[in-house]
């Protein structure tokens, strides 16, 4: 058995993202396993998760430097520490910058809950609604400097409904991320690996 692609999760807040990929992690020919949790947030929830399943944790504070490029600095350490090979980056809240990004392209994966080119930034479902689209989803894409622009690995779709409200919307869409995350993370890592990619991610429309 070849080795597993080492994998970091970078997490803000719950980590329900991250706690799908620790899942998927679990089966026996996954073919990644995940190294290391960091939060720039102390308290995230998705660290007790990370500590519920026996993975290492670390916490990177943004708070505590000066500016984006010591954090930046401080996380890029703890993820070489962790022999990390793939970062997913799984419901993080800060903007990074191209400094960073440069030294991770390629192997920094980013999940954004709307099916980009559409709907890129903040307040996603909000824009969702008030465009009035019928579908919407989740995306998994390459990070590259333009914020939310990178090569798309994966995507899935999820019906818009008349009376949805931003939080209908939201946890359809979180529950699509939970399949879809996995999936294209297993995806990037076989094909990066030049691996018969049997696991390409089917065409899905997710009815969530
Ligand atoms: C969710 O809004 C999700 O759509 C986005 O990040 C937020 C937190 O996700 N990707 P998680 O539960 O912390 O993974």
């Amino acid at each position: 058995m070849t080795s597993k692609t080492r994998v970091a999760i970078v997490i803000s807040g719950g980590g329900s993202n991250a706690q799908a990929l620790i899942d998927a992690a679990r089966a026996p020919d996954y073919p990644a396993e995940i190294v290391l949790v960091v939060s720039n947030n102390p308290t995230a929830g998705g660290l007790e998760r990370a500590r519920q399943a026996g993975l290492p944790t670390a916490v990177v504070n943004h708070r505590d430097f000066a500016g984006r490029a010591p954090f930046e600095d401080a996380l890029h350490a703890v993820l070489e520490e962790a022999r990390a090979e793939v970062v997913c980056l799984a419901g993080f809240m800060r903007v990074l910058t191209d400094g960073f990004v440069a030294r991770w392209e390629g192997r920094l994966l980013n999940i954004h809950p709307s099916l980009l080119p559409l709907f890129k930034g903040t307040h996603v479902h909000e824009q969702a609604l008030a465009a009035g689209v019928r579908v919407s989803g989740a995306t998994v894409h390459l990070v590259t400097p333009e914020l939310d622009g990178g090569p798309i690995i994966g995507q899935a779709a999820v019906p818009v409904l008349p009376d949805d409200t931003e939080d209908d919307l939201s946890t359809r869409v979180l529950k699509a991320e939970h399949v879809l995350f996995p999936l294209a993370l297993r995806k990037h890592v076989e094909g990066s690996r030049g691996l018969k990619a049997e696991a390409a991610l089917p065409d899905m429309l997710l009815s969530v």
